[in-house]
C-alpha cells in the first residue's frame, strides 16, 4: 500500500479520486449533496462485488491484465467482502457511490494495482449489471413468496372446500359459494403474479457488463464469459441499450404493482370479514392490535397496511417511469434515481407477502355464521329460475320473471324462498311441484355448480389437487 493511496482524495486536494484528473477545484457542497448515492446504493454491495469478480477473472483469462495483478485484486475484493459482511467496511460520502467506495477501499488495501480493475469497464455498465442482479433476486424472492402464500391459501381451501359462504357481486349477496372456492380465486391470481415475475426474469436475464461507457470496449473482453459466470443467459446485444435501459426494473415493478393490487383486495376482504357485522373470520392476537382507548377492539392492522402498500409500490412504478421518460441515449445521471423507488417497492411487497401468508395461516372462519349468511338475501333465486327452465322448459327470461315474483312474495312475508309453501309457489306458477325445494338450499345450490371451475366442492377439490401438484 502506498502512502498516497491511503489518503482520501479530499485530503490530497485532488477533488474526487476516481474522476478528478481534469478537475482543479473540489465540487461545491451542494453538488456533492445532490450527487451522492452511497446512502442508498450501498445495498448493491454484494452485486457490485460479484460483477467485479466476474470482470476481473475475465480480464485475467483474456490476458487483458496480468494474472498476478488479477489475483491481488481478487484477494483484495475478498477482504472487502469480509468487511462488508461484518459491517466494518468504511462507507464514505466523498466516494459518491458503492462502485467508487469499493474501488477506493481496494486501492487502500492493495495499492495502485486496484486501478486495473476498471480496465474495459465503466460505472455505466457496472451499475447496470449490479442493478439487474438486484432486481433479478428481488423477482425470484417475490415469486417464491407468492408460492408460499399460495400454499397457505391452499391449506385453508382444502380444510374449507365445503364451507358455505355468500358469493357477492356489487358486495350484495349473489349466489352461495364455498370458502375454499373463494380462497382458490386468490390462488389463481397469485399464480399469475408469480408467473409474471418469472416472465420478467427471463427477459431481464441478459448481461450488460462489457458495454463499458456506452460504445463497447477496444480490449479483447469476453462478454459471454462474464454473462455466464453471473448466471445470465447471454450478454446484451447492443452496448447503448445495455447502459440506457431500465425496463427490466419497470417490468418487475409492474408485476409488483399488480401483485400489490391483488394483495390489497384480499386485505380488504379480511378487513370486512373480521368486522363483527360480517364475523366471517377471526384472526388471533398474532395478527391484530388493540386500541389504547377502546378495550373491546381487535383491529386488523396488518391487513389494512397491506391494503395501503399498493400506493407505495404503484408509486414506485410511476416514479421510475417518469424518470425514464424522454431520456436520450445513452446513460444519464437521472438513472441514479432508479434505485430508491425500486428498493422501497420490493421492501414493501416482500413484507406484504410474508404478512399475508402469516395472516392466511392464522385465520379461522366462523363456518356457522358464513353458512347462515350464504342462505340470506334470496341467494338461491337463480337456482329457482334454473329449476323452472330445466323442469318446466320455460325460457330463462320468463323463469327470471316468475322467480322475481316468488322473491317478492317471500320478502313481503319476511321469509326465505324455501319457507314459501307449495300453494304459495303455485299461486305464482301452477306447474311448480315440491321437487323445487331440493334446489333452494345453499348447499344444493353450491353442489350443483359442477361446471369446470365452478364452486361445487368436487370442482374446488379438483383445482386444489391441480395446484398442489403444480407447487410441489
Ligand atoms: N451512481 C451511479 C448510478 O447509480 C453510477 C453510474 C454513474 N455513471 C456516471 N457516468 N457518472 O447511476
Amino acid at each position: 500500500m502506498t502512502d498516497n493511496a491511503s489518503k482520501s482524495p479530499a485530503a490530497n486536494g485532488q477533488g474526487q479520486a476516481m474522476w478528478g484528473g481534469r478537475f482543479s477545484a473540489k465540487p461545491a457542497e451542494l453538488m456533492q449533496a445532490i450527487n451522492v448515492s452511497i446512502g442508498f446504493d450501498k445495498r448493491l454491495w454484494a452485486q457490485d462485488l460479484a460483477g467485479s469478480r466476474a470482470h476481473a477473472r475475465m480480464l485475467i483469462s483474456q490476458g487483458v491484465i496480468a494474472s498476478s495483478d488479477g489475483e491481488e485484486i481478487l484477494e483484495g475484493l475478498a477482504k472487502i467482502e469480509d468487511e462488508l459482511a461484518t459491517g466494518t467496511f468504511p462507507f464514505r460520502d466523498e466516494y459518491e457511490d458503492i462502485h467508487m467506495n469499493i474501488e477506493a477501499r481496494l486501492r487502500e488495501l492493495i495499492g495502485p494495482t486496484a486501478g486495473r480493475l476498471h480496465t474495459a469497464r465503466s460505472r455505466n455498465d457496472q451499475v447496470a449489471v449490479d442493478f439487474r442482479l438486484w432486481v433479478r433476486d428481488a423477482a425470484d424472492r417475490s415469486a417464491a413468496q407468492l408460492e408460499a402464500l399460495q400454499k397457505a391459501l391452499l391449506a385453508q381451501a382444502e380444510t374449507y372446500a365445503d364451507a358455505l359462504m355468500p358469493g357477492f357481486t356489487h358486495l350484495q349477496p349473489a349466489q352461495p359459494v364455498t370458502f375454499g372456492h373463494h380462497l382458490m380465486a386468490y390462488v389463481e391470481m397469485f399464480g399469475r403474479d408469480a408467473s409474471r415475475f418469472k416472465d420478467a426474469r427471463a427477459r431481464m436475464n441478459e448481461c450488460p457488463l462489457g458495454a463499458a461507457a456506452l460504445a463497447g470496449s477496444p480490449f479483447p473482453i469476453d462478454r459471454h464469459q462474464t454473462a455466464a459466470s453471473l448466471g445470465f443467459d447471454r450478454p446484451t446485444a447492443n452496448s447503448l441499450d445495455s447502459v440506457s435501459s431500465r425496463d427490466f426494473a419497470l417490468e418487475a415493478l409492474s408485476a409488483a404493482s399488480i401483485t400489490a393490487t391483488h394483495l390489497s383486495r384480499l386485505a380488504e376482504e379480511i378487513v370486512l370479514w373480521t368486522t363483527p357485522m360480517f364475523g366471517f373470520i377471526k384472526l388471533t392476537d398474532a395478527f391484530t392490535t388493540g386500541s389504547s382507548i377502546m378495550p373491546q377492539k381487535k383491529n386488523p392492522d396488518a391487513a389494512e397496511l397491506i391494503r395501503a402498500k399498493v400506493g407505495r409500490i404503484l408509486g414506485s412504478l410511476t416514479t421510475l417511469t417518469v424518470v425514464m421518460k424522454g431520456l436520450p441515449l445513452a446513460y444519464s445521471k437521472d438513472m441514479q434515481e432508479d434505485k430508491v423507488p425500486t428498493f422501497e417497492a420490493f421492501d414493501a411487497l416482500e413484507l406484504s407477502l410474508l404478512a399475508m401468508a402469516g395472516m392466511i395461516a392464522d385465520l379461522t372462519p366462523n363456518t356457522e355464521k358464513m353458512a347462515a349468511a350464504a342462505g340470506a338475501g334470496f341467494s338461491t333465486a337463480t337456482d329457482l329460475a334454473d329449476w323452472l327452465v330445466r323442469e318446466l322448459n320455460m325460457p330463462f327470461r320468463d323463469a327470471h320473471h316468475v322467480t322475481g315474483s316468488a322473491v317478492k312474495a317471500a320478502e313481503t312475508k319476511g321469509v326465505d324462498l324455501s319457507d314459501l309453501s307449495l300453494a304459495e309457489f303455485q299461486a305464482i306458477e301452477p306447474r311448480i311441484t315440491d321437487g323445487v325445494y331440493a334446489v333452494l338450499t345453499p348447499a344444493a345450490s353450491a353442489a350443483s355448480r359442477m361446471s369446470y371451475g365452478g364452486t361445487a366442492p368436487a370442482q374446488v377439490r379438483a383445482q386444489i389437487a391441480r395446484w398442489k401438484e403444480t407447487l410441489a
